[in-house]
């Protein structure tokens, strides 16, 4: 069922930015830093970059066509373009999966208001380490200010989707992105200013690779998708809405590019600043939510005002982030029960937005009262963050090279990389490649690298 009436991004400027919003998010400025710093710095960086290039970027060209040639949400995708078969259950494993990602997501995009507010109302005057310690787990472990907020911010997603594509995506993409940018920079350029920075710019430059095992490389692929938006079908959706104009291959190469580089800033911004005053940079996910007030006190107690105004920047800028992959989520599934099931595009939001809540709640509670409930020792928030990331997404990336690279007719592929034979790809062949072996092997190894099994043999 190939629908013309679909909407569409209106300029090529809005494909990107868009993208780009859904790319660059909490997985740049909180997962990017904790994952780093948890695994030894700059050696997980370097082998990031390998993962978004030879992983990323393919899978992304080829979620990007297989989207632009269904016209359809992410399941419909797969089943107009393999119908009656089970490829339709990737697209519903992408559905859900962004479903799960969001209700952990929307509680971390949560705590960033609180922090605005903290930030604004000069909340982190005062506090020491410790302090900022026992008032994150203070705040996390509330059953309802955290739970307040998430909703809040589900609120502010299901806003911008009920306006449509063009009105509430692309637009709020257009004013949300380059503030981001603008902020990350007058972050980096102070952080990286402040006395004793030099160990921090070292951590992110300089490999050591003896802290390099299986785990590394799981937890870099991890991030790569995570980071990319892809595997579960989002900037597939996305490209439902391209235009038949738009560069698929180039689009891809500059949401990657911009990924990238906001995550490397991100970097820039709280390792330099954290060794600075001596913090520990493997402080996992409450990363940027402990160490990061208590850095900007202590690195700017002579000028209280730089340090009011480096907080609220930073805490803005994360939600900001957030809200363009929160939308971008969301989006995945609106569209699927719009269309799959016929419902208005309303009343698709409103059933996401209130069955995220629910997932919300029980992630939220999962700081605190729910702490106990543990799986593999990983509490709920963490299992999702776990099984969404490190397992889920990069199963998705599996299957949609294998659908593109072997499934799918090989004049549909080289039609959409080529906008119909009117550009010039000189690396098609090299992402047919990559697609069918690369990729795919790649992703095989890694998993039975972590399994342990060549350690076995
Ligand atoms: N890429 C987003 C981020 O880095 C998260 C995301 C994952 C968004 C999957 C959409 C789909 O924060």
């Amino acid at each position: 069922m190939v629908k013309n009436d679909r909407a569409n991004f209106g300029s090529k400027l809005g494909v990107i930015l868009a993208s780009a919003g859904s790319a660059v998010g909490l997985g740049n400025i909180w997962r990017f830093p904790y994952e780093t710093g948890n695994h030894g710095g700059a050696a997980f960086i370097l082998i990031y970059l390998g993962c978004v290039l030879i992983l990323g970027l393919p899978v992304m060209i080829a979620e990007f066509l297989i989207g632009r040639s269904s016209q359809a949400n992410t399941a419909g995708a797969y089943r107009n373009l393999a119908p009656g078969t089970h490829w339709r259950w990737i697209g519903r494993l992408g559905v859900l999966t962004g479903f799960l990602i969001l209700g952990y997501y929307s509680v971390v995009a949560g705590w960033t208001l609180e922090y605005i507010g903290e930030a604004v109302t000069n909340g982190f005057v005062g506090k020491d380490a410790e302090g900022f310690k026992s008032a994150f787990n203070q705040f996390a472990a509330n059953p309802w200010r955290p739970m307040l907020w998430m909703i809040l911010f589900m609120l502010a997603t299901h806003f911008v989707i009920v306006r449509g594509v063009e009105k509430g995506i692309e637009r709020s993409s257009k004013i949300m992105m380059p503030a981001l940018f603008i902020i990350v920079l007058i972050l980096v350029v102070c952080s990286v200013s402040l006395p004793g920075a030099e160990a921090g710019i070292e951590f992110l430059l300089k490999p050591d690779f003896s802290k390099v095992d299986a785990n590394v490389f799981l937890g870099a692929m991890g991030q790569a998708f995570f980071s990319l938006s892809l595997g579960m079908g989002c900037l597939c959706t996305y490209a439902s809405y391209f235009s038949k104009q738009t560069n698929l291959t180039r689009t891809a190469l500059s949401v990657g590019v911009i990924d990238t580089i906001v995550a490397i800033l991100a970097g820039f911004i709280i390792f330099p600043a954290a060794f600075s005053v001596g913090i520990s940079p493997d402080a996992g996910p409450s990363l940027v939510f402990i160490t990061l007030p208590n850095v900007f006190q202590q690195a700017f107690s002579g000028i209280p005002l730089l340090a009011y105004l480096f907080s609220v920047m930073f805490y803005v800028l994360l939600a900001m982030a957030a809200l363009t992959s929160t939308i971008s989520m969301h989006e995945v599934s609106t569209a699927y029960l719009h269309e799959e099931f016929n419902l208005s595009r309303k009343k698709a939001a409103r059933i996401v937005t209130l069955g995220c809540i629910f997932l919300g709640i029980f992630c939220s509670l999962s700081w605190g009262a729910l702490k106990g409930y543990t799986l593999f020792g990983m509490t709920i928030f963490d299992l999702f963050d776990y099984v969404t990331a490190k397992i889920m997404l990069p199963v998705g990336g599996f299957f949609i090279s294998i659908f593109t690279g072997w499934y799918l007719d090989r004049k549909i592929v080289w039609a959409e990389i080529t906008n119909n034979g009117s550009l010039r790809v000189p690396v098609y062949k090299l992402i047919i490649f990559i697609l069918r072996f690369i990729a795919p092997i790649s992703i095989a190894l890694i998993f039975i690298n972590e399994l342990g099994l060549f350690k076995l043999l």
